[in-house]
């Protein structure tokens, strides 16, 4: 169990704050929020998307940092250090889960490659939608192409994760996310300028009070939680590699605002195209990747702006899956003394199985099922409804109530300029912890709890 050292750092505020965001803004942001908006009534989710965000969101992410910073290794003895024995078992639940989230998460990873080689090559643009749909679902179901491009990209992210910390993780990140950010200003203002686009644009940010009902302000927490990146041991294992001088608000806050814009750009650059061209708002998750390309193959230099999209995506999901092996690396170092070599090429070995099951479960397996699920679906599934919700459970009990003069602490050291959190900024924290945080998390895993009920129902009658 050693102690952080010097070069499991992040070297400046910006570094940090760009690899954390890298985490939080990914597949969910670019692939899921768009559709999930406009399937949930547009403004009736994303308002209380943004106020979960700036309210128990970003409390989380600080109690987060905070327990990762006082506990100065993996996650497991962040919680042991923090809160006993019992904790230290969820800590080695937050592993599982980051291990079990990169598993599929890898699968997508894998087309979004894909997609950007082709599009590169000129292969993944057509103006035919059947084409596409046959394309797309080739892909998805074809065992081995799929598993060949899931290797690519597994092989990015240990590549990454290989070259440590700071030239890995924080160099990735401060040259990805800026160049992230300009692409996708450039595309949405190319979306918003083709005829009809402002109906794209109404259908993401109408409002009507009938849409606001439980169901979308649960669907809205549930997101908060996935897009900060909370619940699977991240930004404990992040906040070990902070400065101690390191402001944990203000930089938590930014986080917070990156993974907002982010999510309110996708939307901004795939509704306003999808309604320019007539095509089906819902079409889920097939809308990346069938719809968009049915765009670029009508716009000028479509071809262009389609290699810019997956690159963008791409950069998304690589940064995303960096923090999620990160978790699993700092725990065999810190814990079982492994150099981060064999760590990693020992991960590298079992995602690679895992990875090929999920992969499998689109084509050849797809008659597996759990509750109804094919096996990618199933651990998408308990990952995001069980486990995180658990673990983000236990960190705001944790750092709330069980470790909360330790969180004080954290938020009471002097910043290079000798200022530290105000009075009234803790207190207001500490609402949110003790009380909203719980509550949120309850609410969101009860979301869960009653999917898998209706599921087992409907698979026994
Ligand atoms: N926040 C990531 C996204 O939006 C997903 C993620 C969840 C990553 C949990 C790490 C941990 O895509």
């Amino acid at each position: 169990m050693t102690a952080a050292t010097p070069s499991a750092q992040w070297s400046s505020r910006l570094g940090f704050i760009l690899a954390s965001a890298g985490s939080a803004i990914g597949l969910g942001a670019m692939w899921k929020f768009p559709y999930w908006a406009g399937e949930n009534g547009g403004a009736a989710f994303i308002i209380p998307f943004i106020l979960f965000t700036f309210t128990t969101g970003v409390v989380l992410v600080i109690a987060e940092l905070a327990l990762g910073r006082a506990g100065r290794g993996s996650v497991v003895e962040a919680m042991r250090r923090a809160g006993g024995r019992s904790f230290m078992w969820l800590g080695g639940l937050a592993v599982l889960t980051a291990f079990l989230i990169l598993s599929y998460y890898a699968v997508v990873g894998g087309w979004c490659t894909a997609y950007l080689v082709e599009a590169a090559t000129g292969q993944a643009v057509s103006a035919d939608p059947e084409e596409l749909k046959i394309h797309f679902g080739e892909l998805v179901r074809s065992g081995g192409r799929n598993i060949a491009w899931l290797m690519v990209f597994l092989a990015a992210v240990c590549g990454t994760a290989l070259c440590g910390v700071q030239r890995g993780i924080e160099r990735l990140s401060k040259i990805l996310m800026p160049g992230f950010f300009l692409l996708m200003v450039g595309l949405a203002a190319s979306s918003l300028m083709l005829p009809g686009a402002w109906d794209g644009v109404e259908y993401l940010f109408k409002f009507s009070w009938e849409d606001v009902t439980p169901e979308v302000i649960l669907n809205a927490m549930g997101f908060t939680f996935f897009s900060l990146s909370l619940g699977a041991g991240i930004l404990v294992t992040y906040g070990a590699y902070v400065k101690k001088e390191t402001p944990l608000p203000a930089a938590s806050m930014w986080v917070g605002v990156l993974s907002v814009q982010a999510a309110l750009l996708a939307g901004l650059v795939i509704m306003p195209a999808v309604f320019a061209y007539g095509l089906e708002p819902n079409a889920g998750p097939g809308l990346v990747f069938i719809t968009l390309p049915l765009i670029f193959s009508q716009i000028p230099a479509g071809g262009l702006f389609a290699v810019l999209f997956y690159l963008c995506l791409l950069v998304a999901a690589l940064t995303s899956a960096v923090s999620l092996l990160e978790v699993a690396v700092a725990f065999l170092v810190h814990e079982f003394g492994f150099s981060r070599r064999s760590a990693v090429l020992l991960y590298f070995a079992g995602l690679f199985i895992l990875s090929c099951v999920s992969a499998l479960s689109f084509g050849p397996w797809s008659g597996f099922r759990i509750f109804d699920r094919i096996i990618f679906d199933f651990l998408d599934y308990i990952c995001t409804n069980f486990l995180m919700t658990l673990n983000g459970f236990a960190v705001a009990i944790l750092m709330g109530w069980k470790a909360w003069p330790r969180m004080v602490n954290e938020l009471s050291r002097p910043d290079e300029a000798g200022r530290t959190t105000s009075k009234t900024t803790l207190a207001a924290i500490g609402v949110g912890l003790k009380w909203l945080a719980p509550l949120m998390v309850l609410a969101a895993c009860w979301e869960g709890v009653w999917g898998l009920l209706q599921s087992a129902l409907a698979a026994l009658f």
